[in-house]
């Protein structure tokens, strides 16, 4: 049909067509190089793979399960890390015999509870926060599952109670360490949790991806710095071996040499 002939209502229809369609191409481009992983209680809520990866893997004990609820209740439960990693992570612990746990960023202790949990009679997950307003959301939960005398919570910044631990003669005592507090000190957490681990002993660090921006981080934004420089430095560290798993909003695992 020549273009002459086509109806005005008709060209318009298409023109209006054409600009849903693109502006729905460019929707989708920009969603597909967003490039965030997601966790599951965050952006991958309502997605209908991450129900069937929660629904078909997670086993949550009946303490963790209220924990969570009751953390998803507060204001910052974007700050607690996926269940699926946690699980995750209790596996990898258990599976290289964890007796000495360190969590650095407890938040509300879904992780500490989850980590506790595989440890047996005699072991121990030390608890690094600073917020007894967080941390006491979780001491209940941590009570009704019955491993709260395994957990070692102490207030005060991580870096000092990692200093504790190190002057106490605890070096090359542990077996695994979740890094998951404030992003500027994380190369800081990362030495000296080196520094506490036994060989074949694992460091976990979150938010390794940080939503993406990690791609190209802005000078100015010094947490994405700060996670990049650690990533980048890992990658070149010939003290662990590695791997950068894509759950939650990323998840490094150092292996002690
Ligand atoms: C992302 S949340 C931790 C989430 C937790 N790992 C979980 O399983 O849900 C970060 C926590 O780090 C704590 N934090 C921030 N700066 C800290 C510091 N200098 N020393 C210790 N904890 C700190 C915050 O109070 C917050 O509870
Ligand atoms: C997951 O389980 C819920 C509750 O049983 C169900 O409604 C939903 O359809 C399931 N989704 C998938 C993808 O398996
Ligand atoms: C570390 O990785 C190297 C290969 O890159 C491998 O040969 C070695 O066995 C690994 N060591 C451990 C403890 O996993």
């Amino acid at each position: 049909m020549a273009f002459r002939y086509i109806s005005k209502e008709a060209l318009a229809g298409s023109v209006t067509l054409g600009v849903v369609l693109f502006t729905g191409y460019l929707i989708g481009k920009r969603k597909s190089t967003r490039m965030s992983i997601f966790k599951s209680h965050g952006e991958g809520k309502d997605n209908p793979l991450m129900q069937y990866v929660l629904n078909n893997s997670m086993r949550e004990h009946p303490a963790l399960k209220k924990l969570r609820l009751r953390t998803m209740e507060h204001s910052w439960n974007i700050m607690m890390v996926a269940c699926e990693q946690s699980q995750f992570m209790a596996n990898m612990a258990k599976l290289i015999k964890t007796k000495k746990a360190l969590e650095i960023g407890v938040y509300t202790g879904y992780n500490t509870l989850s980590i506790a949990l595989t440890l047996p009679d005699d072991g121990v997950i030390v608890a690094c926060d600073v917020s007894e307003d967080y941390t006491n959301i979780g001491k209940p939960f941590w009570k009704e599952a019955g491993v709260e005398q395994k957990i070692d919570l102490r207030i005060q910044p991580a870096l000092k109670t990692l200093d504790d631990l190190l002057s106490d003669g605890q070096a090359e005592t542990f077996d695994f360490a979740f890094i998951d507090a404030d992003k500027v000190n994380y190369e800081n957490y990362y030495e000296k949790s080196l520094q506490l681990l036994r060989k074949g002993g694992i460091i976990a660090i979150d938010n390794v991806l940080w939503g993406g921006k990690v791609v190209n981080p802005s000078p100015d934004d010094q947490d994405t710095v700060a996670i990049d420089k650690l990533n980048k430095k890992l990658h070149r560290d010939a003290r662990i071996n590695l791997s950068m798993l894509t759950i939650g909003d990323g998840l490094t695992l150092a292996i002690k040499l």
